[in-house]
């Protein structure tokens, strides 16, 4: 049984299968139809999503199976106290396959440890977003034509920005692969991305200036915000609107550029952007739809697959210090390192 927690999950030549899939339903959706009739996919959102959510439905009910689960905490058993393991373990007896949405970063471990139906992670906090990563790289695929040796800007809230952390990674194992790294010093990207993805393996620049980046990108990469991950609101309200793409800075860009977005927008798209043909947001959302059909069918034939993450071991010397790892606040969870990383968010743990 295999899972997607982290977009390194998958090998390049698996994204490729999928991103054929997907074009195959794209054009002949009536032959997918029927094919997992009988099937249940169970959608655990502990925390808000449209898009996600939805597609995930949309996509499960286009394949002729059925949905159950939450969409808000509140009225799950986590009101109650369960832990996300519980809760995983009962769904798991309910469904054939989850996809699952938490605030805590490592939740999908926690989650796939226990459970004995393929867990899908539709994002874990500021961590990773790896659905969001295959309907990214399937808009790349259609609108560029190729991974290969694209300059990528990616603007806006790199810190916790989860669907950026899941598209760098992705995107550093293709060739010739450029990033320009656009935020504010406050929200740069973590040191656990680049190190983990960018030093020694992909060329890339820190430049706040949106304007100036512009003319040397193939796809610029728009980010919200995320205003339900700062702790504190002044600092939200100081940097929320740092970068608002509009049509008139758009006037240097290459005409082959590709402007994406994960959505929601707040202020960092202008309206007067939408009737550009180089704006591919809404069609990258509208794809989002058969990627996840493409995901759901590869998981549920992996059945024979034992991929459960049996990484890591207990030092009681470390402690991870993340707030926002699941590890510190889920009971009876075995603290697991690999090294000094903490498995479950990827931040270097300290020695007590
Ligand atoms: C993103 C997310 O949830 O991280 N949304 C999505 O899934 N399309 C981006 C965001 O919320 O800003």
């Amino acid at each position: 049984m295999r899972n997607l927690i982290d977009i390194l999950d998958f090998s390049t030549e698996e994204i490729d299968g999928l991103i054929s899939v997907a074009n195959d339903i794209i054009e002949n959706p009536d032959k997918y139809r029927e094919v997992c009739r009988g099937k249940i996919l169970g959608t655990l959102f502990f925390e808000p999503s449209t898009r996600t959510r939805l597609s995930f439905t949309s996509a499960m009910m286009s394949l002729g199976g059925a949905v159950l689960g939450f969409d808000n905490a509140a009225s799950s058993s986590t009101a109650k106290g369960e832990t996300v393991a519980d809760t995983v373990r009962m769904v798991s007896a309910y469904s054939d396959i989850i996809a699952m949405r938490h605030p805590k970063e490592g939740a999908p471990i926690a989650a796939s440890r226990v459970a004995t139906v393929p867990i899908i992670n539709a994002g874990d906090g500021g961590h990773f977003h790896p659905t969001q990563t295959l309907t990214d790289l399937l808009t790349i695929k259609r609108k560029c034509g190729k991974f290969d040796g694209l300059t990528v800007g990616v603007c806006g809230d790199l810190k916790y920005g989860r669907t950026v952390h899941s598209l760098i990674s992705a995107m550093s194992r293709y060739t010739g692969v450029k990033f320009v790294l656009i935020s504010p010093a406050e929200l740069a990207l973590p040191d656990y991305v680049k190190e983990d993805f960018l030093d020694g393996r992909c060329e890339y620049v820190e430049n706040p200036d949106l304007e100036a980046a512009i003319p040397t990108l193939d796809i610029l990469y728009m980010t919200r915000i995320q205003r339900e991950r700062f702790s504190d609101p002044e600092e939200y309200e100081r940097l929320k609107d740092s970068y608002i793409l509009n049509a008139a800075k758009l006037k240097n860009a290459k005409p082959t550029l590709s402007i994406l977005h994960p959505l929601p927008r707040v202020n960092e798209i202008d309206v007067d952007v939408d009737d550009d043909p180089r704006a591919h947001y809404f069609d990258q959302a509208a794809f989002g739809r058969y990627i996840r059909m493409a995901l759901i069918l590869f998981l549920l034939d992996t059945k024979g697959v034992d991929d459960r993450r049996i990484s890591g071991s207990e030092n009681p010397e470390l402690e991870c210090t993340n707030p926002h790892c699941l590890s510190r606040t889920e009971r009876g969870i075995k603290k697991l390192f690999e090294g000094e990383k903490c498995i479950y968010c990827d931040q270097r743990a300290i020695r007590k």
